[in-house]
């Protein structure tokens, strides 16, 4: 066998294996062999209304439908049946504050909140189909609220809390949502920031009336000013104390959410999940991947304003009827020991988190997770972005304390949950590969061509077979999903659609994957995705600038950044003035997630002779790289002077 690029293979501690939810690694034969029919095994861990008619209909493919004509509830699923099970008394979300405050919610609480705010929303005129959009921090009502919109079939869209007031409206416009969940502030660190600030700022920018509930997080009693149309969340609950709400029967297919993302153009995507196959994929991945039982005390430490959340800290665990962890804070306040110290409280067993915040960690030293007992935990789990060997290995030895195995899993807001990953039980890990594609899963690494490519080299991640998890459609734009996703792979002559993730990628012989990263104009900065075309328009929308290009740096640290080359329009000059107000551009219409590190002051562009930006090379200027080939520029003579600026940076 191939040894992995640091030479160290790993197999799961047998203490773990005795235990795992999945230990026969007949599995993936049993997958391949019963395929589409293998997916049951996701549809047996929920509960259905009407049992579904077929589990696969490709026949208008690549709008593939799973569970046809099957019957259920998101909220049902995650709520209802534990407390008729017996288990009310049962933590559903055991919630971490930032200024130290912990709450437990118990799933006859999570029914009885989540029953409450949905009678309010049915009050306030929401109905099935309508777009709910979720402005909320990770405080206990924004799973509550997306639980409540599911309840009454009210496709939620939850916009990360982060994102700025132009994000906000134009999330909002493209779904045409009436109606906001939102908050009066939220704490960052120590400080208190006004969100409602922003949505206000918003909703000046929105033509339709808006309905919007606010939630208090800030002080005893809600402090802002409500305009039309706004409500206190408190008041109208209380209002509703003790009502029920019947969950409405969806169909599989029936949108659950949208979740917005980047893409290539300067317009986000409005990803479309479905209530069926997303939760009983979400379900079975937690299952299978992160070995969550009903009993654990379980923790994926993402925002839930992004896919991961949703999927692995709201949808998967409670509809398995774990304990799921949620944590308002940043990982270094009040200290750097702050992660370590809420696993030891809570015992965690399984810890999902992102190589961004492992590399933080390690860079902190080992002194941290020292301090702490943290023998609970059972497995490890990292997600976003590429994780190397030596970040894998300090997890392994320094959290894990060498005796969890770790599930380095591969997969994006359009796929739902889960890819490419070993499963703990089964799978050698080797630190740095993500691994196997799961059971079930066809995912490749092919050529230009779409041919498979040789082990070793360096291709394009396609996965040839649709899954349960995977994206329906973008929302109103049926058009874009089809040449996005699967036209630069497909072949239209025959009728296989083969789906294209945007990531290029590498396969050893052993068939594990190694991710590389992404491959269109789409950048991942401490594991969020942003768009370059989106922050090029946030800079060009700045006075006195001319053109801009972004690319992802490479810092010092080894942390990607977003770097910024812009141009400037004739009178203007590029000085620290100019840059602030960039900086402030981009910060207004996405959020500070997006904030240049660098921004570089260039005459002119590097243009292909059609008049591309070639981002590319700039990148490569930025990293210092030797560049490639320059003779297709139509002004190949400004990237000397590019590198003269950028040597002063
Ligand atoms: C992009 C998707 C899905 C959850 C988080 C981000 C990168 C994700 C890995 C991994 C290497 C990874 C890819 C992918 N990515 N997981 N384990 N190894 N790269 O979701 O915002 O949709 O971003 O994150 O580039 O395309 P997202």
């Amino acid at each position: 066998m191939a040894t992995p690029p640091d030479g160290r293979r790993l197999d799961p501690p047998s203490s773990f294996v005795e235990q795992a939810n999945v230990t026969d690694e007949s599995i993936y034969e049993e997958f391949e062999r019963n395929w589409p029919d293998c997916w049951e095994r996701a549809a047996e861990l929920l509960e259905w209304e009407e049992e579904y008619e077929e589990v696969l209909d490709g026949s208008d493919a690549p709008f593939y439908e799973w569970f046809r004509d099957g019957k259920l509830n998101a909220s049902y699923n995650c709520v209802d049946r534990h407390v008729e099970a017996g288990r009310k008394n049962h933590a559903a979300i055991r919630w971490e504050g930032k200024l130290g405050e912990t709450h437990t919610t118990t799933y006859q609480d999570l029914y009885r909140r989540v029953n409450e705010l949905a009678a309010t929303l049915r009050e306030l005129g929401v109905d099935r189909d309508d777009v709910v959009t979720i402005y909320l921090p990770m405080i206990p009502e924004l799973p509550i609220a997306m639980l409540a919109c599911a309840r009454i079939g009210a496709p939620h869209s939850v916009v990360f809390a982060g994102f700025s007031a132009d994000a906000l409206a134009t999330r909002m416009k493209s779904a045409d949502s009436e109606y906001l969940i939102t908050c009066d502030g939220y704490y960052r660190r120590g400080d208190a920031f006004n969100q409602k600030s922003k949505v206000d700022n918003a909703l000046l920018d929105l033509d339709a009336s808006v309905t919007t509930v606010v939630v208090n997080r800030l002080g005893e009693a809600l402090d802002c000013v409500l305009g039309d149309r706004q409500y206190d969340y408190r008041k109208l609950i209380r209002s509703q104390a003790g009502a029920t709400v019947e969950p409405v029967t969806r169909d599989a297919e029936d949108m659950l959410f949208i979740m917005y993302t980047s893409g290539t153009t300067g317009q986000p995507k409005g990803v479309t999940h479905s209530t069926g196959g997303y939760l009983a994929y979400a379900a079975w991945t937690t299952q299978a991947v992160l070995d969550v039982k009903p009993e654990d005390t379980y923790w994926c430490s993402a925002d839930i304003g992004w896919i991961t959340g949703h999927s692995y800290i709201v949808y998967g665990p409670l509809a398995l009827g774990t304990t799921s962890v949620m944590y308002e804070g940043t990982p270094d306040y009040p200290d750097r020991s702050r992660l370590w110290e809420i696993v030891e409280r809570n015992a965690v067993d399984v810890f999902y988190t992102a190589p961004t915040a492992i590399r933080a960690f390690m860079k902190w030293g080992q002194e941290y997770p020292d301090q702490h007992d943290l023998s609970s935990l059972r497995l490890l789990g990292t997600v976003g972005e590429p994780i190397n060997p030596r970040a894998w290995k300090w997890y392994y030895d320094h959290i894990g304390d060498e005796e969890c195995p770790i599930v380095d899993t591969w997969w994006q807001t359009e796929t739902g949950g889960m890819m490419v990953t070993t499963l703990p039980g089964v799978g050698t890990m080797k630190p740095g590969t993500a691994g196997p594609p799961l059971p079930g899963i066809s995912a490749n690494v092919v050529d230009t061509d779409g041919n498979e490519a040789e082990p070793g080299e360096s291709g394009y991640l396609t996965v040839d077979k649709p899954w349960p998890g995977m994206l329906r459609t973008l929302y109103r734009n049926d058009e874009r999903y089809r040449s996005e996703y699967w036209e630069p792979f497909s072949d239209p002559a025959s009728d296989e659609w083969v789906y294209f993730s945007g990531d290029g990628a590498r396969i050893d012989d052993d068939g594990y994957i190694t991710v590389l990263g992404r491959v269109d104009d789409v950048l991942n900065v401490s594991g969020h995705r942003l768009g370059t075309m989106e922050i090029e328009s946030a800079i060009v929308g700045v006075e006195g600038v001319a053109e801009a290009a972004v690319v992802g740096g490479q810092r010092g640290d080894g942390e990607t950044a977003v770097y910024a080359y812009v141009s400037t329009e004739h009178g203007y000059e590029g000085d620290e003035e100019l840059r602030e107000r960039i900086v402030a551009g981009v910060e207004d219409t996405i959020g500070p997630i997006a904030r240049p590190e660098q921004v570089v002051f260039t005459p002119e562009l590097p243009k292909t002779r059609s008049g591309k930006i070639m981002r590319r090379l700039l990148e490569d200027i930025a990293n210092e790289e030797e560049l490639g080939d320059t003779s297709a520029l139509r002004n190949p003579e400004v990237v000397g002077e590019i590198e003269a600026v950028d040597r002063e940076r």
